[in-house]
């Protein structure tokens, strides 16, 4: 089989990986790709986001099956495009994709079909906005309508704050067209938990679980992120926990899709917030997460190319969705500067080792040397028996991961770690 994979981070990566596992894969291409995925897969030098380019491409490589990984393909419509010239697809359409795309239309769908999140209120008025924050509980989290490179989202500690996240998107609009409706919601706590889930619009398999490390600096301080690290499975999604997510979240979420006419096919994450008051939605992501996928997907033993291809043809059901009884954790190592501003261009080096557990994000080659290209660089992945050890692990094998001005977190795992003691 000849597939395509959409897509260019850490993420397409581990995807890529995985997908290699199956006997019947002959050549993947990567669109675009990057400089570390090249070692697994042919790179084509096509933009994630170029519909019309992915579809010409996939035709004239007469390819058997696309997975389209990133948000933006999905919300613009590359699974109908690839579909309508007969090429089955992992992921969703446009119109289920909506779910990431629009909070909006993810915090009206949670409402109508009573499926638990925060308490909100929506905003296409400015004035309203700030009329309303005038005596809403503080803190109070503010959230751009649209997609927003993970940024869109403000937790503002005091009035004044929330009253300046309100202007800096409706007025100044820093995230463009996605501030022109805005998000106002109730500020929730507790542990946060990720959980990605394969379905084929009738059957849910959630996936190990797993939590991210979102904050760019140690102790969860700094900007944050796409995310500096993972550990699966989470500690504190205890089998009671899943059962109630399962019930109360997972499948009203799938039946309330349908409901909607808008069937979601492929990985809908559910990212999750286990609150005083039960479970409840923080986000949904139409798509795997990164970094979540590079510690989900070492877990998997069963055949990653058997589960996409049931979630395209609805026999999911009859599929076998089986995780591995084990720990992962990923280290990210990122340029010093990223989430803001950063240099690039450093050649990276690993040993056999790193390179066998590595996942490369922002890479590329040059002269035939592999060099940093991005603000997350690479995702180090060890699995073990015990959380420790695969903290331990990564840690130790991210040792022979090098570039100038590189950082990574020192903790990621430790509060997974001190919640299992
Ligand atoms: P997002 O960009 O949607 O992933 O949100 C970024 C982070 O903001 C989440 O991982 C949460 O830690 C936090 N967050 C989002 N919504 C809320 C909320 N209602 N209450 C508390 N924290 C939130
Ligand atoms: N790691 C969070 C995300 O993929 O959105």
């Amino acid at each position: 089989m000849k597939l395509l994979v959409v897509g260019g981070g850490g993420r397409e990566h581990a995807i890529i990986k995985k997908l290699k596992e199956n006997k019947s894969v002959e050549e993947i291409y990567a669109l675009p790709g990057n400089g570390g995925i090249a070692a697994d897969a042919t790179c084509v030098g096509i933009s994630a986001t170029d519909i019309p380019g992915i579809v010409n491409f996939a035709k004239e490589n007469h390819i058997d099956y696309a997975v389209v990984a990133p948000d933006d393909p999905l919300v613009l419509g590359a699974v109908d495009a690839l579909n309508e010239i007969g090429i089955p697809c992992f992921g969703p359409r446009a119109n289920a994709a909506i779910i990431e795309g629009s909070k909006v239309f993810s915090k009206n769908l949670m409402k109508k079909y009573g499926i638990p999140t925060a308490a909100y209120e929506v905003f296409d008025n400015m004035d309203a906005a700030l009329k309303y924050l005038e005596d809403a509980p503080i803190p109070t989290v503010i959230k751009a309508d649209g997609l927003a490179l993970g940024k869109g989202v403000i937790i503002a500690n005091t009035r004044q704050e929330a009253m300046d996240a309100v202007r800096s998107m409706m007025a100044d609009k820093i995230f463009g067209k996605s501030g022109e409706h805005i998000v106002i919601e109730e500020f929730l706590e507790g542990p946060e938990v990720s959980v990605l889930a394969f379905t084929d619009g009738k059957t849910v398999k959630p996936m190990v679980s797993s939590m991210d490390h979102k904050r760019a600096g140690d102790g969860d301080t700094g900007l944050n992120t796409g995310g500096m690290g993972t550990v699966a499975p989470n500690p504190y999604y205890t089998p009671e926990i899943a059962g109630r997510c399962m019930k109360e979240i997972f499948l009203p979420t799938i039946d309330a899709m349908n409901a909607e006419g808008r069937s979601f096919t492929g990985c809908l994450y559910f990212g999750l917030m286990l609150t005083p008051n039960g479970p409840k939605v923080i986000e949904y992501n139409c798509r795997f997460g990164d970094p979540e996928t590079q510690v989900v997907l070492p877990l998997l033993e069963s055949d990653l190319l058997t589960i996409m291809q049931a979630t395209t043809g609805g026999t999911l059901a009859q599929t076998e969705v089986k995780f591995a009884d084990k720990h992962a954790c990923c280290v990210i190592w990122a340029s010093q500067g990223y989430p803001t501003s950063y240099k690039k261009g450093f050649e990276i080096t690993m040993t056999p080792e790193a390179s066998a557990h590595t996942y490369v994000a922002g890479a590329k080659l040059e002269n035939g040397k592999l060099v940093t290209s991005g603000g997350r660089v690479t995702g180090t992945t060890a699995v073990a028996d015990t959380l420790e050890e695969a903290i331990w692990e990564a840690y130790r094998i991210s040792d022979g991961v090098q570039f100038q001005n590189a950082y990574r977190r020192s903790d990621i795992g430790q509060r997974a770690l001190q919640a299992l003691k």
